[in-house]
């Protein structure tokens, strides 16, 4: 048995609001492929998505599936998507995509996923990630409290983490602004949450130019996919 989930395939995808990435991973949560990546199609509806997944799926090998999705997610349905096409709310994207691939599916919120990917499972652990949105997951000892969404949340100037710290943000102040609104950010959690550990991830840590606190650590991005294993595990 423990054999058998070792050989187990798993194709993990994350869907990002302005790429879509997938990997597959072996039993052991190892990369067998190349990270393969196409833009996230404009508008971003359920089914352009679903037919990008489907190109970048084409001719891989995988037993199952695991999806980061850029939303709450529960029971496999996607309740929110700020930064795609709002036909994803409430839309059964894990039912939808097993039919579509013949496999077992599971999805869970992007940073969720990143998180799985990242932590040590020992403390309060706490993850946000920098990309077109901000996305943030806290366990504790390797337990997940999904759905944190720290992103619209108010944080400084009747503004929210994702006002000021998104994509478009950063894009519109530049990033000596950003790196600032990002250390009072990073000031601000360690006092609400008092982690042990804080990890940041997404396309955007390559803006980073912060000395980080000793508990704080970038993770790589392909971190989002690695995470992939570990939804089966749990
Ligand atoms: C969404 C989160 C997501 C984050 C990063 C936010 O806009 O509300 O669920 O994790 O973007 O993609």
């Amino acid at each position: 048995m423990g054999e058998k989930l070792e050989q187990l395939h798993t194709l993990a995808i994350d869907i990002g609001g302005s790429g879509i990435k997938v990997l597959v991973l072996d039993g052991r949560g190892q990369p067998v492929t190349n990270r393969n990546r196409v833009e996230t199609p404009n508008p971003a509806t359920p089914d352009a998505v679903l037919a990008a997944i489907f190109q970048l799926s084409k001719g891989t090998v995988f037993d199952r599936v695991s999806v980061g999705f850029p939303g709450v997610v529960r029971a496999g349905k996607t309740e929110t998507a700020v930064n795609l096409h709002p036909d994803w709310i409430g839309f059964p994207l894990a039912d939808v995509l097993s039919k579509q691939l013949a496999r077992p599916v599971l999805v869970v919120n992007d940073a969720d996923m990143q998180g799985m990917g990242a932590i040590s499972r020992q403390g309060v652990e706490m993850v946000i990630t920098l990309g077109t949105g901000v996305g943030s997951a806290l366990f504790l000892a390797g337990q997940l409290v999904p759905n944190l969404e720290l992103g619209h949340h108010p944080f400084r100037k009747g503004e929210t983490y994702e006002e000021q710290l998104g994509r478009t943000a950063l894009e519109t102040i530049g990033k000596k602004r950003w790196n600032v609104r990002l250390s009072k950010a990073i000031d601000n959690l360690s006092h609400l949450f008092n982690y042990d550990r804080l990890y940041v991830g997404g396309g955007n840590t390559k803006k980073i130019e912060l000395a980080l606190p000793e508990n704080v650590k970038i993770v790589p991005n392909v971190a989002g996919l690695l995470g992939g294993i570990a939804l089966w595990q749990r």
